[in-house]
């Protein structure tokens, strides 16, 4: 029915009332194209007699208006092909001579391109509302692969054939027929998450450019709609940090146990840097608030408990940030620290050695043998802290005389140093102008910065 023959505009006439009748608000009805009733001649010629008595009828064909689209060709009785007209596949195309145009929006499903719209619709009357010829995904899985909703997982609107729900069948604004763009077609139900977005700070770049980034829409392998799970998922993009993990000489076990990169880093938005789910400390005492076994077998202090017992803080604990010194990701250096640091009780000097404290410590400390301003741990002028450390065989290394982490004495001072299987108490006592110390290894050592103490 390609063209209108001169019979169907006669027709076309006669037809004004009805038209008029069944015109919808939401479908675009050209009045020229509706002929007369003929139900008469069809529906009760004892030929197509279950026209019609579908629980969804096509309207016209309640009217009994089949030539509107089959036409009233004179072949039909006499085509080789008895009851099947000739250009049965052209009629499914002319449904545009009443319905509105389908392919209005950017992205128009290939059916429709093609004016398949039998492809999904019955012409006459279906079972289904919008007289589909299947509900649900049934529909869609005619022509596309079942398998997308196959895997392990399946998402809910997905799984209960609400394809419909994201994807316009005719024709939408988004790419892959979606009705909204991407995050907010999941915002649609998720809310919360809509909301979690909004309230971040710090936002996952790939999260607000697009869920699909890590989440499968229909159905997927792992849990919560993924296909990998941290820490491939991440390392999917995070290149950079793959490399960093795995070459690193020493790992850490946070990485290897419970949700990986998800027991520290939030998937999608926090509000701390780096999208952490908590300040670095309180990350960290998850898992070390107990003694941890570390890869060589040794049991790993409580740090909780370390810091419970030892009143006074280094600095950057204070600020509750380990990673200050420590590489969450596993490093090159022994106990994952940032930079190097000596792991032994003496060892021979090199300013490079101490790297790690020197980040944010003056290095002046160590270097010069007499000073009245650089350290105050001097006598007179001599300065102890290159006496102690800067010697070019036996050193020894701040661990020494001072706790990393917190202790009760001054100065991060600790209260006893190990000398083979025992430990010496250092009986460490500030002075407002110097200090002493009695160790077990030498006798006591005073040291005054105004009134130079002669040891000897
Ligand atoms: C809206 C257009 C339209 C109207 C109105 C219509 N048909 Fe059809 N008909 C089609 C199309 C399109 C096909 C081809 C089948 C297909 O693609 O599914 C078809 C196929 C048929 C067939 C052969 C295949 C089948 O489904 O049995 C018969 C018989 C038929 N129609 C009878 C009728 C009769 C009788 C009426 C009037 C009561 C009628 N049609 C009204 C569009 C229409
Ligand atoms: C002669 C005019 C005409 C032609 C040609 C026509 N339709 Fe319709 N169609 C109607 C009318 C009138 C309605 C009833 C309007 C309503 O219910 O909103 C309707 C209703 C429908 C509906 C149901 C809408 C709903 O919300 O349930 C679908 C689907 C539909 N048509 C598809 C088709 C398809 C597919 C074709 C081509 C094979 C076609 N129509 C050809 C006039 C036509
Ligand atoms: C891929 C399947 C598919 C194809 C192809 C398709 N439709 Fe639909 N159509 C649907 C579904 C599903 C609905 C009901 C859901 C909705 O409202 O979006 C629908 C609803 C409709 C409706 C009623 C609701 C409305 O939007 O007014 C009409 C009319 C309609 N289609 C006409 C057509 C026409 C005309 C074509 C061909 C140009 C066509 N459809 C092609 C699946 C399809
Ligand atoms: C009559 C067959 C047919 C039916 C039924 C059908 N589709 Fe399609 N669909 C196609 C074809 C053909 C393509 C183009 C395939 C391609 O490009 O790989 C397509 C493409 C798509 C695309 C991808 C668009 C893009 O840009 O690549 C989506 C999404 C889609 N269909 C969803 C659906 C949904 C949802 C349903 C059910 C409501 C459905 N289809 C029903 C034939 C169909
Ligand atoms: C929650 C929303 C949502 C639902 C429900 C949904 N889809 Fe999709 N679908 C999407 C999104 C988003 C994409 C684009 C994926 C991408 O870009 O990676 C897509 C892509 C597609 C594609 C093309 C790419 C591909 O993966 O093959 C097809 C076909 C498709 N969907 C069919 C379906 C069918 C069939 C159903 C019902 C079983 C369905 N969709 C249900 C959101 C959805
Ligand atoms: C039509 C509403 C709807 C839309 C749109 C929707 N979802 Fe869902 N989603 C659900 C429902 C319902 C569940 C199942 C809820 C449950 O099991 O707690 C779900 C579950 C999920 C889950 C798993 C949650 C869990 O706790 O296991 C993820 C992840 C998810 N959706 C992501 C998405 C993404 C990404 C999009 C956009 C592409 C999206 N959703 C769009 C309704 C929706
Ligand atoms: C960078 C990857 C990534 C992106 C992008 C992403 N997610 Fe997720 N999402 C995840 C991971 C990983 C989980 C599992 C969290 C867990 O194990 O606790 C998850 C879990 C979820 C859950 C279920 C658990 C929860 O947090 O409620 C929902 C719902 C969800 N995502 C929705 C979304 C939405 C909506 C978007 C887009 C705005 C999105 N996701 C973008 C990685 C991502
Ligand atoms: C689809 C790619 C992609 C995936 C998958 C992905 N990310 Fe990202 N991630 C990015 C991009 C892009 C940025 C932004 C980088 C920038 O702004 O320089 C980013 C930023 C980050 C940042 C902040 C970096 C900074 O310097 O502020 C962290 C932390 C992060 N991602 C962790 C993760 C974790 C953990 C996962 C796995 C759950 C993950 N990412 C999965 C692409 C991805
Ligand atoms: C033990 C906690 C923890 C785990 C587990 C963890 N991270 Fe981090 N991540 C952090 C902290 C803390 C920072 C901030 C780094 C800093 O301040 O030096 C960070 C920073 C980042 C950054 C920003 C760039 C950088 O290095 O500063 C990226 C990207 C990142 N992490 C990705 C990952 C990925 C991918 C995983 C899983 C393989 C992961 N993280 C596992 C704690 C962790
Ligand atoms: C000022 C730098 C610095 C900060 C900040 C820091 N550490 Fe350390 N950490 C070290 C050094 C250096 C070592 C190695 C100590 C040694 O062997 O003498 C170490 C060792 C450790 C060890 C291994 C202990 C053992 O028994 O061998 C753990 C566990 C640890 N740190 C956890 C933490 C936690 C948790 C935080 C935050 C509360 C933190 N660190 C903050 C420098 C630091
Ligand atoms: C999810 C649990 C978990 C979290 C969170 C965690 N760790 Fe660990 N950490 C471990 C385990 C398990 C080990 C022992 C295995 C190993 O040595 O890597 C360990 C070992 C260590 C070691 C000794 C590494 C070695 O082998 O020399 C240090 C230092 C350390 N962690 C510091 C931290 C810091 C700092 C944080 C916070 C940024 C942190 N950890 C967060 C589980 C965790
Ligand atoms: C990430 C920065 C940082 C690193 C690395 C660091 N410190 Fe500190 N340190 C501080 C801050 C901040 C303070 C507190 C300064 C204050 O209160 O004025 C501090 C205080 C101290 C104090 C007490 C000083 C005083 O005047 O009370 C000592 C001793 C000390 N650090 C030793 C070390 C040693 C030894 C190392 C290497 C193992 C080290 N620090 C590494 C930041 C750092
Ligand atoms: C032999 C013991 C000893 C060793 C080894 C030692 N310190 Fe000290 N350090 C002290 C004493 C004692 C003080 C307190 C001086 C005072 O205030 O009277 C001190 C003070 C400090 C201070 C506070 C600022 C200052 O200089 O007065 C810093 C910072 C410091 N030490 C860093 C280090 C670093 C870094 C190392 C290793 C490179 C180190 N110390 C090694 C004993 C030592």
């Amino acid at each position: 029915m390609n063209k209108k023959s001169p019979k169907m505009i006669v027709l076309n006439v006669s037809i004004l009332v009805i038209t008029t009748v069944i015109l919808s608000s939401r479908t675009v009805y050209s009045q020229d194209n509706v002929p007369a009733r003929e139900a008469d001649t069809c529906i009760s010629s004892n030929c197509h007699i279950t026209m019609g008595k579908d629980k969804f009828v096509h309207s016209i064909v309640a009217e009994g208006q089949c030539s509107v689209c089959h036409g009233k060709s004179p072949k039909h009785k006499d085509s080789p092909k008895k009851y099947k007209f000739e250009q049965i596949e052209e009629i499914g195309k002319n449904c545009y001579s009443c319905h509105k145009k389908y392919e209005t929006k950017i992205y128009v499903h290939y059916p429709v391109t093609e004016g398949e719209c039998t492809g999904c619709h019955s012409p006459h009357g279906s079972g289904y509302k919008h007289l589909l010829i299947k509900d649900g995904s049934s529909l869609c899985f005619d022509c596309h692969d079942e398998y997308i909703v196959s895997k392990k997982y399946v998402h809910g609107p997905a799984d209960s054939g609400g394809c419909i729900i994201c994807h316009d069948p005719h024709s939408a604004d988004y790419a892959m027929n979606l009705r909204e763009r991407l995050p907010e077609l999941c915002f649609m139900c998720h809310t919360e998450k809509a909301k979690e977005f909004a309230e971040a700070k710090v936002v996952h770049k790939p999260a607000v450019e697009s869920c699909t980034n890590c989440h499968n829409p229909h159905s997927a392998r792992k849990k919560f709609m993924l296909d990998d799970e941290p820490p491939t998922l991440c390392f999917k993009c995070h290149k950079e940090k793959k490399e960093e993990v795995t070459n690193a000489a020493v790992q850490h076990g946070a990485l290897m146990v419970g949700k990986a990169c998800l027991n520290c880093h939030e998937p999608h938005a926090s509000n701390i840097a780096k999208r952490l789910s908590m300040v670095p400390l309180d990350l960290c005492m998850q898992c070390h608030n107990k003694q941890v076994k570390a890869t060589d077998g040794r049991l790993l202090t409580n740090m909780k408990k370390l810091l419970e017992e030892n009143k006074d803080h280094h600095g950057p604990i204070r600020e509750k940030n380990c990673a200050g010194c420590h590489n969450p990701h596993g490093s090159d250096e022994f106990r994952i620290l940032k930079e190097k640091y000596p792991a032994k009780f003496y060892m021979p000097f090199t300013i490079e050695s101490y790297k790690l404290c020197f980040k944010c410590h003056e290095q002046s400390i160590v270097q010069s043998p007499e000073t009245t301003t650089l350290t105050s741990f001097r006598n007179g002028n001599d300065n102890l802290h290159f006496k102690h450390i800067n010697s070019p065989t036996k050193g020894r290394t701040c661990r020494a005389c001072h706790e990393t982490h917190a202790s009760n004495y001054p100065k991060h001072i600790r209260k006893s140093v190990p000398f083979g299987n025992w430990e010496f108490d250092i009986n460490y006592v500030k002075t407002e102008t110097g200090g002493s110390c009695l160790p077990g290894c030498h006798k006591l050592r005073e040291y005054d910065r105004v009134e130079k103490v002669d040891n000897k």
